[in-house]
């Protein structure tokens, strides 16, 4: 097979396959103990193209033809990736309980119930794919993480980069990865694990404020010869206190969907798609995102992050895209937690605080010890008396409903798919937009005016 990867197809017949009532991955409830080899003479699976080259993008459609006699909704059709996979190597969740699902012991990267879907053999399996960027610990520094097959042993990973037109700079890269045995538990360790290969981070350091830079990543191999990336542009961020337009996407729980329609896993995030195609398409409108809380929903599946990754890549090759991951509490405005908050955001005259993790938009007027200390519902201006609250959770996921309690404090609320964008046009002006992601279109917004000397906080 020289360094072809084949892909595994498994089609499987509820003729002898147990499911059990449970809510994970579908390919999770199959005994795959208990799976027999019952070759049927008609069934006949095709896949088109059978070579899957990443030269032209990091995705590669695959069309899948599965021609049976029969067919019925519970036939399945799966994609293992790799496909070497030992059922023997199998970590039972239930304690040697075969009687219990699930029993798979890697999860399948795609599975589906129609009849297309990914597969096929990768010309390079190890091909660094799914360059992200991030906004380093310092203005001038440029984080850019990828993902490949190529360990330290193999490979030195690199990112080429510099000015477009000009001279180029290399910047080492870092070299990680996990297993198994490090996850905490099920389903991680277990039936959702999936080798995730190497993660290489390259920090690209004493970067020009608002330079357009292009790079790619690399791997020189043992023999010289160098395995590229693609080429991906990017401005780098101003200084601190230059006067510049910056402009900002901030959501959270996005998730993510499936372009192929298949039943990946728990599909519970139907709007994450349309958000992403939006930003996609509206690229030269922003210069960061920040996706604020619950990403993948991946729930111990680890290709879910994969898929994610793949998802966002569009976006994140091109603008750095923050990520933070715990929300400080849960909800939205109920009280918990609040007063310690309330102290700090008022020593440190905080303006707007974003939240995500409730699934829709919602926005407050500046709030002081829950009460509102602004009558102004659009423009707000001189200095800081109280807090604006601003939930956008609704980026992806199942869209949660509203209590419908219409305290004074709530003046926009919306139970859609969307997302906001901060315009800050200079030290003293700043825009706030809540889009739709189905259309782009604002539907709330709101500015703070005022002078620049005012916010520094008194410490
Ligand atoms: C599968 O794993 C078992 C136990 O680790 C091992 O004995 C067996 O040789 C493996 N089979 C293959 C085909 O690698
Ligand atoms: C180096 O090794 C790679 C992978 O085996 C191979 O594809 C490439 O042709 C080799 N390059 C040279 C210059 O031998
Ligand atoms: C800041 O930008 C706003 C919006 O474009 C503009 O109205 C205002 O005059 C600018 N202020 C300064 C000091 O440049
Ligand atoms: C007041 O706010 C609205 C809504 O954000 C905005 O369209 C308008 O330009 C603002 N007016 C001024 C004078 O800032």
């Amino acid at each position: 097979m020289n360094n072809l990867l084949m892909l595994f197809l498994l089609l499987v017949s509820n003729s002898f396959v147990t499911f059990s009532l449970t809510s994970k991955q579908p390919l999770a409830n199959i005994a795959i103990h208990k799976v027999v080899i019952d070759i049927q003479e008609s069934a006949c699976i095709t896949a088109y193209p059978i070579i899957m080259d990443y030269k032209h993008d990091d995705i590669v459609w695959v069309n899948v033809v599965v021609e049976l006699a029969e067919p019925s909704e519970a036939d399945w059709v799966a994609v293992f990736s790799p496909a070497n996979f030992n059922a023997s190597d199998c970590y039972s969740e239930s304690d040697g309980d075969v009687r219990k699902a699930p029993y798979i012991c890697t999860a399948p990267l795609k599975i589906s119930l129609l009849y297309f879907l990914l597969a096929g053999c990768i010309v390079n399996p190890k091909a660094p794919l799914y360059p992200r960027l991030a906004q380093g610990k310092s203005w001038d520094q440029m984080a850019v993480t990828w993902t490949s097959g190529y360990n330290i042993d193999e490979a030195t990973p690199f990112v080429e980069y510099g000015w477009i037109g000009q001279g180029r700079n290399l910047s080492p890269a870092e070299t990680l990865t996990f297993s198994r045995s490090s996850m905490c538990g099920p389903p991680a360790s277990t039936v959702g694990w999936r080798d995730p290969g190497f993660i290489h981070t390259s920090f690209l350091d004493n970067m020009w404020p608002n330079t357009m830079y292009d790079y790619r990543v690399g791997h020189r191999l043992v023999n010289g010869s160098i395995v590229w990336g693609k080429s991906y542009s990017f401005k780098s961020s101003p200084s601190p206190g230059q006067d510049s337009l910056q402009r900002v996407i901030i959501f959270g729980d996005m998730g993510k969907g499936e372009r192929d329609g298949s039943n990946e896993y728990s599909d519970f995030q139907p709007g994450s798609l349309i958000t992403t195609n939006r930003l996609e398409n509206d690229l030269e409108n922003f210069d960061i995102v920040f996706h604020i809380g619950n990403l993948a929903f991946a729930e111990g599946y680890i290709s879910q992050w994969d898929q994610f990754t793949a998802q966002i890549q569009p976006v994140a090759s091109r603008k750095a895209y923050m990520t933070a991951s715990k929300d400080p509490f849960d909800g939205s405005f109920d009280e918990t937690g609040r007063g310690d908050l309330q102290k700090l955001w008022q020593k440190y005259k905080v303006d707007i605080a974003f939240y995500g993790h409730a699934h829709n938009y919602e926005r407050t007027c500046p709030l002081y010890e829950n009460k509102c200390v602004d009558m102004e519902r659009h423009n707000y201006s001189s200095s800081v008396m109280g807090t604006i609250h601003v939930v956008v959770g609704g980026a992806g996921s199942e869209l949660s409903s509203f209590p419908g309690l219409n305290p004074n404090w709530i003046l926009y609320q919306d139970e859609v798919f969307g997302f906001g964008k901060l315009t800050a046009f200079n030290h003293s002006s700043l825009l706030f937009e809540y889009m739709k992601s189905s259309n782009g279109c604002v539907y709330d917004s709101f500015t703070i005016s005022r002078d620049y000397k005012v916010v520094k906080p008194s410490l």
